[in-house]
């Protein structure tokens, strides 16, 4: 299954399933941000976050973060505004780079799918992702790269 038909099947199977508003924050598309390189980490603006949604702002669920000196993007999922979860976007089963849907992260080249903490879900990997440690700091959000 390729990643248009996955999240076409997993928006499909949300809305089956009757629970409307879960799938419209799983569904929702990446937003990217570039990370600002800072001397023990990455940061962004906790204004990434937030998006226009019928002239109202809302907020974003997660967002995938890049950058230069990256060799794979960071997925930052916001557990509430003080607390988030940092996870390389690297499949511990072969490394391939894993896709984020909603609160969730999966691979197309074996089917391994992660949970917003890193958790593995599916195989065939066995390995949960690697996490960093966040902070958050001035409406900047730091990911500890150590
Ligand atoms: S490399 Fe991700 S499941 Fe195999």
């Amino acid at each position: 299954m390729n990643r248009r038909d996955f999240i076409t099947q997993s928006c499909l199977t949300c809305l089956g399933a009757g629970i409307f508003p879960a799938a419209l924050s799983g569904c929702q598309s990446a937003h990217y941000a570039t990370g600002v390189i800072e001397t023990n980490g990455i940061s962004v603006a906790q204004a990434e976050f937030v998006f226009e949604k019928k002239g109202q702002p809302a907020i974003r669920q997660f967002i995938v973060i890049h950058h230069d000196k990256l060799e794979f993007p960071i997925y930052l999922y916001r557990i509430s505004d003080s607390e988030y979860s940092a996870l390389w976007m690297r499949c511990t089963h072969q490394g391939s780079e894993l896709n984020a849907s909603g609160d969730h992260l999966y691979c197309t080249s074996h089917g391994s799918e992660f949970d917003f903490k890193g958790n593995v879900k599916q195989g065939p990997a066995e390995k949960n992702l690697r996490t960093f440690k966040t902070l958050v700091q001035h409406e900047k959000i730091l990911i500890e790269l150590t």
